[in-house]
């Protein structure tokens, strides 16, 4: 594949019912906006060489997808990962990437009007998946899809996915896609230990019925999970406040959280592992097949770390007490 080889073999699942098999954990690049936009309430700018490095230790880590955006950094993300793969020498075709068109104020013609921009910022990579990132277009779900149908039609991109949709939003988009001989291959939507939403507004049972895949935002809840809050409360003040605002990150949530965040920790010990490895995995595992996760990182050890919740296999009885605490914490 390149410099960046893969060190291990990892299973894969298959993108809804695509021809695409992508890694239960991809790889977010919101984090490579280069603080352009409103990105820069989340996250600090990351330079080009160590973009370049969380995605070289994401690839060695058995991760074959990425999922980047328009709307991150008005595609700085998308030139950033582009750049990255190139530089390792990853040859296009061989790791997926997952795209989103911005459609705020913007009618559906614009997903055509765009799409080559989208080429060029990734290029030589191709978009695999390309996404609408919100149902809040001003055009109708069915004009959305039928666009995104146009562009299968032209072998452009190979999959369709939405995000932040209901679950009737994904419902009519998957409808007009099978008007056109195509299906819906995935919703985006926001899912971890502490916003399970999903799980009751009706999102993933329709997914299971459909056979759409759910793609995990947030799996760390932007970092509470992964326990550096708790165990240093003062780098709550060093993040944004949007992000803060974002996770509701208080006093008060950590407190509350705490049994669970001790609970993901402890199950990590027991594996040379940490917190976030174990929130990763149980999102995975609690849904074979179903979900897969995309965490950011700004630091290639967390890339790291991210990438080894590839590996890791929870007991019935782990998913069962981390269930429990994370009804009590949500
Ligand atoms: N479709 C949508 O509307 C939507 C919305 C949000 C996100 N997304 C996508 O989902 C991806 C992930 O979501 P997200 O970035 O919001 O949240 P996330 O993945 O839950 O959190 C990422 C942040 O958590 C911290 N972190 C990550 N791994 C860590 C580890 N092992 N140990 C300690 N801290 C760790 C890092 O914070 P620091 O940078 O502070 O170190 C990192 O930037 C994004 O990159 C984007 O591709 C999509």
């Amino acid at each position: 594949m390149s410099n960046a080889k893969k060190t291990m073999t990892v299973k894969t699942i298959q993108l809804g019912a695509s021809d695409l098999s992508i890694t239960p954990v991809g790889l977010g690049c919101w984090q490579f906006a280069g603080g352009v936009g409103f990105s820069r309430m989340f996250w600090t700018p990351v330079p080009q060489s160590k973009i370049t490095e969380i995605v070289r230790v994401s690839l060695e880590g058995g991760v074959n997808w990425f999922d980047t955006a328009e709307a991150y950094g008005r595609g700085a993300s998308e030139r950033a990962l582009a750049g990255a793969l190139a530089a390792l020498d990853v040859a296009p075709g061989s790791v997926l990437v997952a795209d989103k068109w911005q459609p705020f104020g913007r009618t559906a013609r614009s997903i055509a009007r765009t799409f080559p921009a989208r080429e060029e910022a990734l290029k030589p990579y191709p978009v695999d998946l390309h996404q609408v990132h919100m149902p809040v277009s001003l055009s109708s779900v069915e004009k959305q899809m039928s666009v995104m149908a146009d562009l299968l039609d032209e072998n452009k991109i190979k999959a369709v996915g939405v995000s932040n949709f209901s679950a009737a939003q994904m419902e009519a988009a998957h409808r007009a896609l099978v008007k056109r001989g195509y299906r819906l291959a995935s919703n985006q939507v926001r899912y971890h230990l502490l916003d399970r939403c999903i799980e009751t507004n009706g999102v993933l049972s329709l997914a299971r019925d459909l056979d759409v895949t759910i793609i995990a935002y947030s799996p760390l809840a932007q970092g509470l999970l992964t326990g550096r809050f708790h165990r240093d409360p003062g780098q709550a003040r060093k993040i944004g406040w949007a992000r803060r605002r974002n996770v509701g990150l208080t006093r008060e949530s950590l407190e509350r959280t705490r049994p669970l965040v001790e609970a993901l920790e402890r199950a990590g010990a027991e594996r040379g592992a940490g917190a976030a490895e174990i929130a990763l995995a149980w999102l995975v595992e609690k849904n074979p097949g179903r979900v897969a996760v995309i965490p950011g990182a700004t630091r290639p050890e967390h890339a790291r770390l991210n990438a080894r919740a590839l590996g890791v296999t929870l007991s019935v009885d782990e998913i069962a007490r981390i269930d429990g605490l994370s009804a009590k914490a949500c």
